[in-house]
């Protein structure tokens, strides 16, 4: 997610906000920029890259007086999600005058309509942003208070904001705001930060004011006013920061990995928002850019990734076939890009990456495109080669994932690909009202992840019954198949146990040979279609002695009476119901590897991105 850092006080500004910057590093992000008021001016420098390159840029471009100036500035850190990574697109942005600078985490999701609206009354934008278009708003409703043409300009915004405002007009004040985008107030002495982030602030003050969803503040150095977006004031408490630095750097959670996991309700909100119309009962997602006659001549659906990307083309396979009425496939990129694929026009192909940047599914698109066929690209990294050189698909907004075991960008991945067949679906047979039915579900993701993130405790305490384990399996059928290919995944990768994932109906062609007494079996055995075979697999196994975990459906009785102990998951729809199941596994692949003592973060030989062959 991007970071927000702001500065009132006796310190030179542009310090405490590089600073500032540094300590929100491990939120990943592809560019950085500040902004301070030098007399009765704004001057701004920003860049892609790392906080380090800004600092030496400011360095060798400002004079040592204004770097040594008290006062005031704003500073952010950008993960791109409306253009590239380019100086033009980092923050901080200014309105039309260059007199208000601003710096937005979250999404405007009407800036299109803002924009040319803007354009109308001679607005000149110099970035691919929809943060400039809100600068540029900002500046258009100031009739000389800042403070008026913030919360006027924000009634006219859809979406999500955490912002940072300020004037060279009104110098030594800040405005800040909130909607589904976190900011806090640090409150020091004689001096006041702002921050997305408490790492951000911590080593200035730990007495800290949360703005609520709609408040604004008007900040100064010895002076905090919070009001809501009507004017009117409201009472926000100052809280006490506990932890210090080094753990607010993960938001408090131990291990990046958990706290991705956690995310994920807002990841998922985030991937959905804004992308379902419950009226047409189909989806948004303008970034394909296809008509609807474009789609309805789609003959196949061929999806290409790697790891856990290619666990969730394979949930992908089942949704495609299922919901869009048309032939789906998934290929290990690796073994697409050289195996003379037959594809044609009428082939879609979808590269999933997290990263985009993964060479083996970069080079298995560029043999798509070679071969003529419709290429586009699920990615979360915005202006990742991958992402460019589709030159269309639907990014995850999930954030950055800093963790080498991908959690958020698999559910979110799931979440888009049942929102890519559903639109398929309906320029199909899917009908209006199978297609709201399934749009309400997914609708209800954010929720169905939070509800099994809520059980992390209860997870953990199962995960230390399978410490001392060397081996285990993970079965499923259906679209739980590639949920329990990703488990074993998940608990491979970082617990270093030797796990692998089975359809339920092959062990008994086989690796049903390896169970003895007691040998771990994780059957995903949620209340969808096939569930009772599944059963029927796992009485196989623990006729063979198996140890039997069921992730399976809450209220699911039957299905708990074949298991040894369960994890349950709220009920839903069969392909949806995917989501709740792999965060179960998640957790429980997360725990067992904490629990023995594991890396995780950074498990050995592993890279977050493979950009190598
Ligand atoms: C999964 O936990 C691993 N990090 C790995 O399998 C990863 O999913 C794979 O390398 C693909 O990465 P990508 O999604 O960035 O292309």
């Amino acid at each position: 997610m991007c970071g927000i850092v702001g500065y009132i006080g006796k310190a030179d500004a542009a310090s405490v906000l590089i600073s500032g910057l540094k300590r929100l590093e491990y939120r990943g992000y592809d560019s950085a920029g500040l902004a301070v008021i030098d007399g009765d001016d704004i001057v701004v420098s920003k860049t892609p890259g790392k906080v380090a390159a800004l600092r030496d840029r400011t360095r060798a471009e400002w004079s040592a007086d204004r770097l040594s100036r008290p006062g005031i500035g704003i500073a952010h850190t950008r993960w791109a999600t409306h253009g590239p990574p380019t100086e033009a697109n980092a923050h901080p942005h200014l309105d039309q005058s260059g007199d208000i600078a601003l710096v937005h985490n979250g999404i405007i999701e009407n800036y299109r309509p803002l924009r040319a609206r803007l354009e109308a009354k001679g607005h000149v934008f110099r970035s691919d942003t929809d943060t400039e278009v809100l600068a540029h708003l900002i500046g258009d409703c100031c009739k000389g208070d800042l403070f008026q043409a913030v919360c006027d300009a924000l009634h006219q915004v859809e979406g999500t904001f955490g912002i940072a405002v300020m004037s060279a007009r009104e110098p030594g004040k800040v405005i800040t705001a909130r909607r589904g985008s976190p900011i806090l107030i640090g409150v020091g002495d004689g001096e006041t930060l702002i921050a997305s982030d408490a790492s951000a602030i911590l080593s200035h003050t730990q007495r800290v004011i949360y703005l609520d969803d709609n408040d604004i503040a008007v900040v100064t150095a010895d002076s905090v006013d919070v009001r809501d977006l009507h004017n009117v004031p409201v009472t926000r408490e100052i809280a006490e920061l506990e932890f210090d630095g080094s753990a607010a750097e993960k938001g408090g959670f131990e291990h990046f990995m958990l706290k991705e996991i956690h995310e994920q309700p807002e990841c998922l909100a985030n991937a959905t928002r804004g992308r379902l119309d419950h009226d047409l009962g189909s989806s948004v997602l303008a970034g394909m850019g296809t008509s609807p006659r474009e789609l309805a001549e789609l003959e196949r659906v061929v999806m290409v990734g790697c790891g856990t990307s290619l666990h969730a083309a394979l949930v992908g396979e089942y949704a495609f076939e299922d919901i869009a009425d048309i032939h789906a496939e998934v290929h290990q990129a690796a073994e697409f890009r050289y195996r003379n694929p037959i594809l044609g026009s009428r082939d879609f192909v979808v590269a999933i990456s997290q990263s985009g940047e993964t060479a083996d599914t970069l080079a298995a698109v560029r043999e798509a495109r070679q071969k003529g066929a419709f290429v586009m690209s699920l990615c979360n990294v915005v202006g990742s080669t991958i992402a460019r050189e589709t030159g269309r698909g639907v990014y995850l907004h999930a954030g950055p994932e800093i963790s080498v075991a991908s959690t958020k960008a698999f559910t979110c991945q799931v979440a888009v690909l049942l929102m890519m067949a559903l639109k398929l679906g309906r320029g199909r047979r899917y009908s209006r009202e199978d297609g709201g039915r399934l749009a309400r579900e997914i609708a209800r993701i954010p929720e169905l992840a939070a509800e099994v993130v809520r059980q992390s405790e209860h997870i953990a305490a199962i995960a230390a019954g399978y410490l001392k384990d060397e081996h285990a399996f993970f079965i499923g059928r259906g679209p739980m198949y590639p949920v329990a290919l990703e488990g074993a995944l998940k608990l491979k990768e970082i617990s270093y146990i030797h796990a692998e994932g089975y359809h339920a109906a092959e062990l008994k062609h086989g690796p049903i040979a390896l169970l003895t007494q007691g040998t771990p079996v994780i059957a995903v055995a949620c209340d969808i279609p096939g569930k009772d075979k599944t059963l029927g697999n796992v009485e196989e196994c623990r006729a063979r002695g198996a140890r039997i975990l069921g992730i399976i459906t809450e209220g699911d009785d039957e299905a708990a009476e074949y298991m040894d102990e369960s994890i349950t998951v709220p009920r839903a729809h069969p392909l949806v119901a995917t989501i709740p199941a792999v965060v179960a596994l998640q957790l429980f692949a997360y725990h067992v590897a904490r629990l023995r003592g594991c890396e995780i973060d950074q498990p050995r030989n592993l890279a977050k991105s493979v950009t190598v062959e």
